[in-house]
């Protein structure tokens, strides 16, 4: 009896964790923090989860599921409400097909940013875009066996990003545009995926969690706090959303915080933003 409870998959045997859409900055994030597990990670040329998932491309028994692919072109989404769909919602209830457990990602774009204070769990949901609607269905596509984690801003050494664009435009440029009038949490996906590990180990209880960085800024000062860290002297004009004429609207305030007492902390967002940095320094050795 002592064995199994020391080694509850058998044998010796790994913890086989599938993640999707591990090509994305999330995916990559996850890889690393997951790295002691057995790790199936599937880009999208591996599974596109717009189909289920074929007995072939999972390759035997999966104890987590780690759900990263999305759509997640917020603009795109408003030409193509049902391709972001086939993505976010579909795609999710493929994820969940698998029938082991699973974390899936979801968004601050849930909400309408009207609030004015930090969104919390029980705050009810109001997307203002066909890619926070889309996200709102997939939380629902994920079903009973998920932990649903809501986060913001997301940012990462790899991949599409905020940082990565401010730091090649502050290499090319004396001045950047950057928007004033939105607040938010950006999140280092490194610190995240850290979590997502804590989160699953403690088996904490399966529902909707609040994850993003400590403190909050706007775009400009995330841009601001990017170019002082890295040494850059190039300067932030401060603009408005309106200026900017996006397709989709985004929410003006969407700092996203847990009322849940053990959810996992995360630390403050220029600590994530100096271990990204150090990240990238170490990754063009
Ligand atoms: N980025 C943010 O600011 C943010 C904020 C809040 C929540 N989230 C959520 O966090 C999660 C991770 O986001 P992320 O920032 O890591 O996004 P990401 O870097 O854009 O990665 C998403 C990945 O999904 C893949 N993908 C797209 N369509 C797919 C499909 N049909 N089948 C399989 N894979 C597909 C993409 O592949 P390709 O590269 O080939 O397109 C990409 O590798 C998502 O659920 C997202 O909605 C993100």
């Amino acid at each position: 009896m002592e064995l199994e409870h020391a080694d509850p998959l058998g044998a010796g045997r790994r913890r086989r964790v599938l993640i999707t859409g591990a090509g994305g900055q999330l995916g990559h994030a996850l890889r690393q923090a997951f790295a002691a597990d057995d790790v199936l990670a599937l880009t999208r040329a591996d599974w596109d989860v717009t189909q289920p998932a074929s007995v072939d491309r999972v390759q035997g028994d999966v104890d987590l599921v780690l759900h990263t692919a999305a759509w997640t072109d917020v603009d795109g989404a408003e030409a193509d409400p049902q391709g972001a769909a086939a993505v976010n919602v579909a795609g999710t209830a493929h994820a969940a097909a698998l029938r082991a457990p699973l974390v899936t990602y979801s968004t601050d774009y849930v909400f309408d940013g009207r609030k004015g204070s930090p969104y919390v769990e029980s705050d009810g949901p109001s997307p203002s875009s066909a890619y926070g609607r889309t996200k709102l269905h997939g939380e629902a596509a994920a079903g009973m066996r998920a932990w649903v984690i809501r986060t913001s801003w997301l940012f990462g050494s790899t991949g599409h990003n905020f940082l990565r664009t401010m730091l090649r435009l502050g290499a090319e440029r004396d001045e950047v545009a950057v928007v004033d009038d939105q607040r938010g949490c950006p999140t280092f996906a490194g610190h995240l995926a850290e979590a997502t590990r804590e989160l699953v180990d403690a088996d904490l209880p399966k529902g909707l969690w609040h994850i993003a960085a400590d403190g909050e800024c706007t775009w400009a000062e995330f841009a601001e706090a990017i170019f002082e860290e890295a040494g850059l002297h190039t300067r932030v004009r401060r603009i408005s959303t309106a200026e900017l004429e996006r397709p989709a609207p985004r929410p003006a305030y969407s700092v996203l915080r847990s009322e849940r007492a053990d959810a996992p902390r995360l630390p403050h967002w220029r600590e994530g933003l100096r271990a990204c940095l150090a990240e990238l320094r170490r990754d063009a050795l």
